[in-house]
């Protein structure tokens, strides 16, 4: 039980064909339903947080109430920085006690993404904490219709080889097709997983053994949280995200973490739209909060079982 970085869990999913779930939290209900999900069923879990999510909770709050939740559950429980933008955000969160920081420098050219990459890989590891990187853009809803446009910011596996050398980061965020957000395809929904599998081949020929890959934009944008909230006010039209068996298969693969946030966005607000329109008289929080975090829950066991195959990831 305790704060931990990735790396043992990465070196076990990567083995045993699963994946660990890397869940955004911004408030305490967030993590109180992603962490009984986990506890159900007995599985390692990395929380993450971005940038707005500092800003909005501050980070000794979310620090504090993820250690109350490995104290009350004894889970491993990695604490993350999801899309770091600089030097200075990557050491404030090393130095709050995360274990486990991106550098999302997948805007920089290639050079520039090398250089800040390897600066902060420097700070990390000299205290103990791990770090994740990017490379090659995740395309948007518009890149996806123009396939062309949106093969050109894919990873390029050899620039994935001579990344890793360079920066010595721990694990690489690549582009494969997935985006951010509730609206990931107009049309058919496709990965390339050939290009995944060839970065891994590439990076096993170069001597990085069983290297973790990791999945940003990952939801898949439940149709039935999406019909509940249309149907209680909200006006989500075209979402569309991961089918669940590509996500079982890049688990499978070198796929080791696995980003979802948008799913909790959806079963949060599909619940809290549900339970004020039933019941417009009641006013306590805690009623909605609650069916909130009871469908986070839910939500998070389906991804255990379903999507990563980390059931039994803490044994
Ligand atoms: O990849 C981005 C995450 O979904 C975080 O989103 O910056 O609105 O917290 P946020
Ligand atoms: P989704 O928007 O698909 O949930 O992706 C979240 C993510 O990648 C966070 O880094
Ligand atoms: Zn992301």
């Amino acid at each position: 039980m305790a704060l931990v970085t990735t790396k043992n869990m990465f070196e076990k999913a990567f083995k045993g064909n699963y994946s660990i779930g890397a869940f955004n939290i911004n408030n305490m209900e967030i993590i109180q339903g992603v962490i009984e999900a986990c506890k159900k069923h007995n599985s390692a879990v990395i929380l993450q947080v971005s940038k707005s999510a500092l800003k909005y909770a501050h980070p000794l709050y979310l620090k504090k109430m993820v250690e109350a939740a490995i104290e009350e559950t004894g889970l491993d429980v990695a604490l993350h920085l999801d899309h770091g933008a600089d030097f200075e955000i990557c050491k404030e969160c090393i130095d709050y006690g995360f274990t486990s920081v991106m550098f999302d420098g997948s805007h920089f050219d290639y050079e520039e993404n090398v250089a800040k990459t390897k600066e902060i890989v420097d700070y990390a590891h000299a205290r103990g904490v791990v770090v994740e990187a990017e490379l090659g853009k995740l395309a948007g809803v518009e890149d996806e219709v123009n396939v062309a446009a949106g093969n050109a910011t894919y990873t390029d596996p050899d620039q994935a080889v001579d990344f890793v050398k360079r920066t010595g980061v721990d694990s690489l965020a690549v582009a494969i097709g997935t985006s951010h957000g509730a609206y990931k395809f107009k049309g058919e929904a496709k990965l390339d997983f050939e290009r995944l599998q060839t970065i891994t081949d590439k990076l096993e020929a170069a001597g990085f053994h069983n290297y973790p890959i990791v999945l940003h934009g990952a939801s898949s944008v439940d149709q039935n949280a999406v019909a509940t909230c249309n149907e209680y006010g909200g006006q989500i039209k075209g979402a569309k995200g991961i089918p669940v068996e590509m996500l079982r298969k890049a688990s499978s693969m070198a796929v080791c973490k696995i980003n979802m946030d948008t799913d909790i966005r959806l079963a949060m607000t599909a619940a809290v739209r549900k339970a004020l329109a039933e019941k417009p008289e009641a006013f306590d929080p805690r009623g909605y909060l609650g069916d909130a975090r009871n469908d986070i829950v839910a939500m998070v066991e389906s991804k255990i079982i379903n999507v990563l195959g980390s059931t039994d990831s803490m044994k």
